[in-house]
């Protein structure tokens, strides 16, 4: 995956490593952690030893399934010693491969029952390696496709298991961990797109998360090309600390011009920050570009955190204290600290226009037609798609 060719370890590095294991897994006890977790997953340095895809060693690190797993249990028994006997160790093991020539669910089960009976508390279940030749956390994934090998394990080991990837609401949390096929699951991505998820699964808020769309757009295709986790759903993701919305204690008045989606949004936001906010609205009805199954919520939201709405309110003008507007043949005045215009879309087809005439075929798609949704640029994509 990173395009480097890895060389054999001699003895000495791999006593070296392990003795690190410790001292890592020791620092975050001192942290504060309540568990390490020992990773020998997904391809990287452990799994490598595991493997036989990639352990070609013919030393006692190499060779049989009890020599390959030598490394991974000196781990075990290095952060034991360092961590003491009450402190919780998982380990995350990919229970099968998915590599051709690799270890599958029969050797899984074999690696996390030597794990057992190491001494490691937790294991936490996984499938496949970067490298693996199918798709493992990408959208194509089903949620909780991977479950089963949670169930594999399950059936081999007394120590609780964890089972992950694409579990990403308590709905089907629960479902697991009901069933019995898991103890745990494991959340990644769901908790960059909302970590207070747990929180509201909690108190019963469920239709306040905000899940993770598997898009891997802000997450790990930022992290594999050297960049902090940013996230497509939760605009705060990698912003925390500058980011918190916390009510004010001098609430401004916000007067956002524009009730479609857009503006809905920017109120909700101002709301929940505390601020007073009048939605301003020329048409008779708000949200109107939101679709029909979606609409009602937003609209609830808007009036759980009681944005005042105006509608059938044409702007006038804006000054220095407010906005003047026009509504039912009469101006109408609303005090504002601030306003925000949030009053549609105009197409940008520039390109179009000038490439008019100059080339044998021109298509125009998506919102440099007309401002839309995703939707209809996606199917005004697909049909040139097919013409040309
Ligand atoms: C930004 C990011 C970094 C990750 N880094 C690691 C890692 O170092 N080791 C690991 O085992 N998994 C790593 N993962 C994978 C997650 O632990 C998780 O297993 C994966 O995202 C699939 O589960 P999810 O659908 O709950 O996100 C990472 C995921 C993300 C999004
Ligand atoms: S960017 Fe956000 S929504 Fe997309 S996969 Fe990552 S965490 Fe999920």
């Amino acid at each position: 995956m990173t395009g480097e060719t890895p060389r054999e370890l001699t003895i000495e590095e791999i006593k070296d490593l392990e003795e690190k294991y410790g001292e890592a897994a020791l620092r975050a006890k001192k942290a504060g952690f309540d568990m390490v977790e020992i990773l020998a997953s997904t391809g990287y340095l452990v799994s490598e030893f595991l493997s036989p895809v990639t352990n070609k060693r013919t030393d006692m690190y190499g060779g049989p399934l009890e020599n390959r797993m030598r490394f991974l249990l000196e781990i075990v028994e290095t952060v034991r010693k360092k961590v003491g006997s009450d402190f919780p160790i998982s380990c995350r093991v990919s229970i099968d491969e998915l590599m051709e020539g690799g270890n599958t669910v029969k050797e899984g089960k074999k690696i996390v029952q030597a794990l057992e009976n190491a001494g490691v508390n937790v294991i936490n279940s996984y499938a496949g390696w970067h490298e693996s030749p199918r798709p493992l956390i990408t959208m194509h994934v089903s949620r909780g496709e991977f479950v089963y090998l949670a169930e594999e394990v399950k059936k081999v080991v007394k120590i609780p298991v964890i089972a992950a990837i694409r579990i990403n609401n308590p709905f089907l949390a629960e479902e697991i961990i009901a069933s019995g096929k898991a103890d745990f699951v494991c959340m990644g991505r769901p908790l960059i797109a909302d970590p207070e998820l747990p929180k509201k699964a909690l108190e019963g808020k469920v239709e306040d998360i905000r899940p993770c769309i598997a898009c891997n757009q802000g997450c790990l295709d930022r992290v594999f090309t050297g960049l902090s986790v940013e996230c497509c759903v939760n605009a705060a993701a990698g912003r925390e600390a500058e980011a918190k919305i916390e009510p004010t204690s001098k609430p401004k008045k916000v007067v956002v011009v524009g009730g479609g989606g857009v503006g809905c949004g920017v109120a909700e936001f101002l709301a929940q920050k505390g601020k007073n906010v009048t939605i301003v609205e020329m048409l008779e009805k708000l949200a109107r570009d939101v679709g029909i199954t979606t609409r009602w919520i937003v609209l609830l939201r808007l009036r759980q955190k009681n944005v005042k709405i105006v509608t059938k309110a044409k702007l006038k003008k804006i000054v220095e204290n407010g906005v003047i507007v026009a509504k039912n043949g009469e101006e109408e005045f609303f005090e504002a600290d601030s306003v925000v215009i949030a009053v549609g879309f105009k197409p940008n087809n520039q390109l179009a226009q000038q490439l008019e005439g100059k080339i044998p075929e021109l298509y125009t798609v998506g919102d440099c037609v007309e401002p839309r949704k995703a939707l209809e640029a996606i199917h005004e994509g697909f049909g040139v798609a097919l013409k040309i």
